[in-house]
Order: structure tokens, then C-alpha cells, then sequence
């Protein structure tokens, strides 16, 4: 019989591994809260329609990747891609515009792209990240990305760098994307299959092609995005470069950056790890103008961002980041008898209701092998109590970092956990 396994593609989050993620998802809230974002959550799975209007029909997510089933009742859903038309469907049906013309939403989840599985690409990731739903103006993408260049730093994440670029409202991009199809038309024939019949879509996503005879054509005849912007687009990202240079955020202008979903207008961003392999976008985002009213809602424009936990964790393990998380059992008690496994429980419920973390070992184990588990537990501290620790009501408290040893009465181990 075929064992039991997780599906390809997705990966169980280890207990061991675990204090990564809590330590991550602590530093979010701090910053997001730090900026007055709320947190939102949504359905995983959604109608398909949110998507493939959402996303565009263009995007390899919805050509490739979705994970789509039809219900008992015959209805096509989606096990959701990515977030931002999840958060605008809630925005939509939720009527969020009555309540106040801006809205600052950050949210954290699992995502499903049936890709192909590879180090930093699963088909059931995470990602975190924000919608700031409800201003046109440049401050706003500016914001964007402060807040997202803040999480990294206080991550302490070195090997990072941000890339921004403008693709433009609708009208400035058709009439770029026309210039685009007409330059490179002489080409078609040394194009791969896959940009040949991309060409008469969505033009831009040739820019993502990784076939290197592709890039190279790229590189040698497609005009630059930004020398086809409009008067008002230009100045937009002209805003935004300097909010970010008053803000002291170093960035790199790259006008091929065109991010592989179809609703974004003007401001596109991505920040990549440096030392991560193919892999490298550790989050992605931009301005969505025209998002909101495409899915019937009111007309709302909107800029975001959204980050991959798994590559953050990648990167962080990299540079040695997560070190210092030890020691997260402050005291690890080793009753001999049952009768000391009864005197100790009230003491352990004592430090808990305290705040302390504490370990009753429960297997019955010698003392040595007590010792032995303590260690692998990574416990602060150890004692042992037998007759003589509960007669006297002390205890032999063994520092496992530093190896030493003090002796403490009961009612004051809180003091020196
Ligand atoms: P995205 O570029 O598709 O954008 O994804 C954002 C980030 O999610 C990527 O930079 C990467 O870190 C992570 N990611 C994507 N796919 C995978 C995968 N298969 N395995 C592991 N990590 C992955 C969006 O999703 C947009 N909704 C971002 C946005 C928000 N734009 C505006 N608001």
C-alpha cells in the first residue's frame, strides 16, 4: 500500500521549525499595527470567476496554476492564488468605502499555484502583505513600500534590494504595448512558442520569459515603458521616487519589471533576496486602479504588496537570523517519584500563571535520560527534585547555557528564570 505523505509541492511546518514563524509573524504585527493597518481574513477558496476577472486571464496563475474543483452543486471554485482579489471581493461585499474613504488591510495565509515545485516554490505557500485601498496619490505607493522595506530591516535581512518601475494607467499602456508588438514583430520567428502566442495578449509578459534567445531580443529592440508614459503618469512615479528618496529608501529603476498579473497600473515593485537562488522575489506588488470597479465594485484605486513566508525563512536561515531563539522552556522539572511529580505540579502552575514556560517530565525516565531530554529541549533550566528537595522544599536550579548551579527555595525560582 502507498504510504501516507503531504502532496507534492507542500511541506508540513515542523514543530522544531515553528518558533521561525511565530518569531515572523510577531515582527508583522508590530509594524503593520505600527502603520494602523487591520488585519483581514478571507475564505481559502473562493468563486473561480474572482479570479480568472481578478487576476486576468492572461496571468500564467490563471492559464496554469489554479486549483479549481466544482462543488457537489456544480459550481466552479478556486483554492485561492493570491490575495488582493479576495480582500477586494471582501471590500466589495462588504460596502468598506461607507465607512471611511481609506482603508489600510494586512492579512497573512496559505496560497495554492500548482507550479512547478522547486527550493523557494511550493504549490501551498504563505504570504503576507497589504492592500491600501482608497488613494490615487503617490504617497500611498510610497508608504507601500516603506512599510514593506521596514519589515525586512527589522528582520535584520541584509542581502535584499528593491526594484521599482512604471507600467503605466490602461491608456498609456495600450499605446506602449502597441509600439512593443510592432518592434518586436520583425522577431516573431526567434521567439519561443510560448511568447509567439503571448504577443497578441498580453505583450508584457515577454519581459518574464526566461529563454534566453528571448531576453536577448527583449533586450536589443523593446523600448523602454518609462519613455511611454503619459505627462500624469510620469509625474506619479516621479512623486513616488522622491517620497522614497526623503524617506532614505534606496532603489533600483527597472522598466522591464512588469509583474505577472494583469491588474496592476503605474507603480509595480519587487524586492529581491541577492543571495537567493532562481527564486529571488521575496515579495512583489503595485498600484491596482482599476481593480476595484473591474469586479463591479466602486471606483477605487489601490496599491500593495504581498511577501512569501517561506523565501523570507530561506533568506533568514541564510543569514543566520533565527540563532538567538533558543530556550524557549524556561525550567524543566525532573521528578523522581510520583510522589514528587504530585508536591511539583502546584509549583509549575505557580510559574506558568507567572509566564514562564516549564516542562514536567512525564515519561518516568531515569535521571539521566531526564538530563539528556532536557538538553535536547533546549531548556534554561533543569533541577531534578526528589525526597530531599520536597522534604526541604529547595532545589539545585542547573543553568544549561552557562553550566552553572544555585540553590533556590520553592516560592523564589521566579526569580531567576
Ligand atoms: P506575487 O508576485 O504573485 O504577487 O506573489 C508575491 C510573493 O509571493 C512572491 O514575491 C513570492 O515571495 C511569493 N510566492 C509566489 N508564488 C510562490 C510559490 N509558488 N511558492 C512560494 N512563494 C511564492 C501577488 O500575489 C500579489 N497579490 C501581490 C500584491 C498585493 N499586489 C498588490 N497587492
Amino acid at each position: 500500500m502507498q504510504k501516507l505523505r503531504t502532496i507534492k509541492g507542500t511541506h508540513d511546518i515542523l514543530p522544531r521549525d515553528i518558533y521561525k514563524w511565530q518569531k515572523i509573524e510577531a515582527v508583522l504585527r508590530e509594524i503593520f499595527l505600527s502603520y494602523a493597518y487591520s488585519e483581514v481574513r478571507t475564505p481559502v477558496f473562493e468563486k473561480t470567476s474572482l479570479f480568472s476577472r481578478g487576476v486576468g486571464e492572461f496571468s500564467d496563475i490563471v492559464r496554469k496554476e489554479m486549483y479549481t474543483f466544482e462543488d457537489k452543486g456544480g459550481e466552479s471554485l478556486t483554492l485561492r492564488p493570491e490575495l488582493t482579489a479576495s480582500v477586494v471581493r471582501s471590500y466589495i461585499q462588504h460596502h468598506y468605502n461607507q465607512e471611511a474613504p481609506l482603508h489600510k488591510l494586512w492579512y497573512l495565509g496559505p496560497l495554492f499555484r500548482q507550479e512547478r515545485p522547486q527550493a523557494g516554490r511550493q504549490r501551498q505557500f504563505h504570504q503576507f502583505g497589504i492592500e491600501l485601498i482608497g488613494s490615487p496619490h503617490p504617497e500611498s505607493d510610497a508608504e507601500a513600500i516603506d512599510v514593506t522595506c521596514n519589515i525586512y530591516r527589522k528582520l535584520g535581512l541584509k542581502n535584499w534590494k528593491l526594484y521599482i518601475n512604471s507600467i503605466g494607467s490602461i491608456d498609456s499602456r495600450k499605446e506602449y504595448m502597441k509600439i512593443l508588438r510592432n518592434d518586436l514583430k520583425p522577431h516573431i520567428d526567434n521567439l519561443c512558442q510560448s511568447c509567439q502566442e503571448r504577443i497578441d495578449g498580453n505583450i508584457l509578459r515577454l519581459f518574464d520569459c526566461k529563454n534566453p534567445q528571448c531576453a536577448t531580443i527583449m533586450q536589443e529592440h523593446a523600448p523602454s515603458i518609462l519613455d511611454h508614459l503619459s505627462k500624469e503618469d510620469a509625474e506619479h512615479f516621479e512623486q513616488v521616487k522622491l517620497l522614497l528618496d526623503a524617506n532614505g529608501i534606496t532603489y533600483i529603476v527597472d522598466p522591464t519589471m512588469v509583474r505577472g498579473l494583469d491588474y496592476y497600473t503605474r507603480t509595480t515593485f519587487e524586492i529581491k533576496g541577492t543571495a537567493l537562488g532562481a527564486q529571488d522575489a521575496l515579495c512583489g506588488g503595485g498600484r491596482y486602479d482599476n481593480l476595484i470597479s473591474d469586479l463591479d465594485g466602486p471606483d477605487t484605486p489601490a496599491v500593495g504588496f504581498a511577501a512569501g513566508m517561506e523565501r523570507l525563512i530561506i533568506a533568514m536561515d541564510a543569514e543566520a537570523l533565527f540563532e538567538d531563539e533558543l530556550n524557549t522552556v524556561n525550567l524543566y522539572i525532573a521528578p523522581m517519584n510520583s510522589h514528587c511529580l504530585k508536591a511539583v505540579l502546584p509549583l509549575a502552575q505557580r510559574l506558568r500563571e507567572k509566564g514562564f514556560s516549564v516542562y514536567v517530565e512525564l515519561l518516568r525516565r531515569s535521571v539521566k535520560a531526564m538530563m539528556r531530554d532536557a538538553n535536547r529541549q533546549q531548556a534554561r533550566w533543569v533541577t531534578v527534585i526528589g525526597d530531599h528537595e520536597l522534604e526541604s522544599k529547595t532545589m539545585q536550579l542547573k543553568n544549561m547555557n552557562e553550566n552553572k548551579k544555585i540553590d533556590m527555595v520553592w516560592d523564589k525560582v521566579d526569580t531567576v528564570l
